[in-house]
């Protein structure tokens, strides 16, 4: 077991819920002196009052903080070590684009409507301190497919071992029960992955479609998506924990990359496997079928830091 001295804010520990709706703000040119108290307070505040409408709906709102975001809100606290702007990456005609964003919640439930009103709730209380330049809706699709038609979140981290790889451990008092997220938007280029065979978009997952089985290691390719974003330090796997949802409609759909770890450094390793060709060519294969629209790095501080300032 792993003990921690803070409390996690909950959305970051637990499964990806049916319904998902992802909010990104940017502050306002002169944000009020204790804004972030005003953002806390409408997080925990919100969260609170939404949720007990119907407590089966599981729901949660989740806050990060971008390095931008930290440096103009949280000036009397120290920045999160690790906590740096998303760099932008590209290889041959791949792009990871680096977009705005200053503060991040994730809300997560059980009910598409709850969400909703939450997202609404937030922007109204936040609207003389930040914002809103994005808000997605994601959903669970099938059984927990992208729309790639692929299942996704498999090989993720479950109880003690998912605690262990996304929360900032007590030897780091000031961030501890804390984590890092980087979020991707990416857009699929649908006619593209449908023209593939079945086999060939196995290929790419590495993984079988139907039955979601992992390929054998003499059929995957080295281009395979789950061997190039597998990220492995002295032959020992460093793990991240996937949120994805899918989002959009029959007119442009994909996926958000949602991806917490209790150092950012396997992210960015994870990105740098799959975008940046090795010696022999080869990169992440899926890279072909869908485009990073966006790419944002937050700190997810943990619910005790949160705490402290609500009234
Ligand atoms: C459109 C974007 C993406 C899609 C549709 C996608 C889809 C998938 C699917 C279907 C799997 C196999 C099942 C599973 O284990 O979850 C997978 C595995 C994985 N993906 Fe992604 N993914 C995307 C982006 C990313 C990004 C940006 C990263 C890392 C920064 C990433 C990291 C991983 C990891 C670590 C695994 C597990 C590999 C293993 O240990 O088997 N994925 N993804």
């Amino acid at each position: 077991m792993t003990h921690h001295a803070a409390h996690a804010q909950p959305g970051v520990l637990s499964d990806p819920t049916t319904f998902a709706e992802y909010l990104t703000f940017t502050l306002v040119d002169t944000p009020p002196a204790n804004a972030f108290a005003d953002v806390a307070g409408s997080i925990v505040g919100i969260e609170k009052s939404i949720r007990q409408k119907d407590p089966t709906s599981n729901l949660t709102m989740t806050l990060g903080v971008s390095h931008n975001g930290w440096s103009r809100l949280l000036t009397d606290h120290e920045m999160p070590g690790e906590l740096a702007p998303f760099q932008a990456m590209s290889d041959g005609d791949r792009t990871f684009p680096s977009t705005a964003g200053d503060l991040f919640c994730m809300i997560k439930s059980e009910r598409m409507d709850l969400n909703y009103q939450a997202a609404k709730y937030l922007k109204q209380a936040l609207s003389g301190v930040a914002e809103l330049i994005e808000d997605i809706q994601g959903f669970k699709y099938l059984d927990n497919r992208d729309m790639i038609d692929f299942v996704d979140g498999t090989e993720n981290p479950i109880d003690d071992e998912r605690a262990a790889a996304v929360l900032v451990g007590h030897e780091q008092p000031l961030v501890s029960g804390g984590s890092y997220l980087t979020v991707q938007r990416y857009v699929d280029r649908e006619e593209l992955w449908d023209a593939q065979t079945t086999e060939d978009q196995e290929k790419t997952v590495g993984r079988t479609k139907m039955d979601n089985v992992e390929l054998d290691d003499d059929v995957k390719p080295a281009w395979a998506h789950n061997a190039k974003s597998k990220v492995e330090e002295n032959g020992e796997e460093v793990m991240m924990f996937r949120q994805n949802r899918p989002f959009g409609n029959a007119m442009e759909h994909g996926t958000m990359f949602v991806g917490f770890a209790r150092s950012p450094e396997v992210l960015t390793t994870a990105l740098r496997q799959m975008i940046i060709a090795d010696d022999n060519g080869d990169y992440d294969r899926l890279l072909d079928f869908v485009e990073a629209v966006t790419g944002t790095n937050y700190f997810i501080p943990s619910r005790t830091f949160l705490d402290q300032f609500v009234g």
